[in-house]
């Protein structure tokens, strides 16, 4: 069975999106999908995310649809009626967290230190976000906390986009990097369509090539 991660493993990439007008989810989750990243993440951080992931999932049932920025346990609840496959936080909340495991929806909780780490560890995470990436220590950072935790796998995400991509990818425990490069919220709001399409067709032919490189 496929499972979420290969997935994300394959695609190397999660679109963050942090949408406020609810009329630009489709055209924007048509592209994504079109060029090959299915699995995009939609923050809850504006008063139609929720309704934004309906209406994707419903138009679109073939994507993987991650709900951000989840921080209680209501939120939880909230994403998974709204038909997220997953759920990604900032940082790592252990009642959070373990509301998602006893309901068996897979969370990704965020990290940026050792000790969220080994928090994290203890209640059976092994794939974590680690944010804000680049204003934790970027690169650096990241290859630091894999030489003890070993086993542990990173979405970095947070100050990321095509100058410094291959630079996270290029690291074995990462196994995907996240953000609003592709689409960010102001030119969403401007339907700044052209240059959306251009910026994920980049992106796509950036992991083709280094795919094949
Ligand atoms: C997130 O919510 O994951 C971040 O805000 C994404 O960070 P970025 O905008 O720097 O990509």
């Amino acid at each position: 069975m496929i499972t979420i991660l290969d997935q994300l493993q394959q695609q190397r990439v999660l679109p963050v999106i942090q949408i406020e007008n609810l009329d630009c989810a489709l055209p924007l989750a048509e592209i994504l999908i079109n060029h090959g990243f299915s699995i995009m993440e939609i923050t809850l951080r504006s008063d139609i995310a929720l309704e934004a992931i309906r209406r994707i999932k419903k138009e679109y049932p073939q994507s993987v649809l991650s709900a951000g920025t989840v921080l209680t346990p209501e939120q939880v609840n909230a994403a998974d009626q709204a038909g997220t496959d997953f759920i990604i936080s900032p940082g790592f909340n252990p009642v959070t967290f373990n509301y998602a495991c006893d309901s068996s929806i897979f969370m990704i909780p965020g990290i940026n230190s050792p000790s969220d780490i080994e928090q994290a560890m203890q209640q059976g995470a092994t794939v974590l976000k680690f944010f804000p990436a680049e204003a934790s220590g970027g690169v650096a950072m990241v290859k630091s906390l894999t030489a003890p935790y070993r086993d542990i796998r990173f979405i970095p995400t947070g100050g990321i986009n095509l100058g410094n991509l291959s630079d996270y990818l290029d690291i074995p425990q990462v196994i995907a990097c996240g953000g609003t490069w592709l689409a960010t919220t102001e030119e969403l709001n401007q339907y700044q369509w052209d240059k959306i399409e251009d910026k994920i067709r980049n992106t796509r032919q950036f992991l083709n090539n280094l795919i094949n490189k």
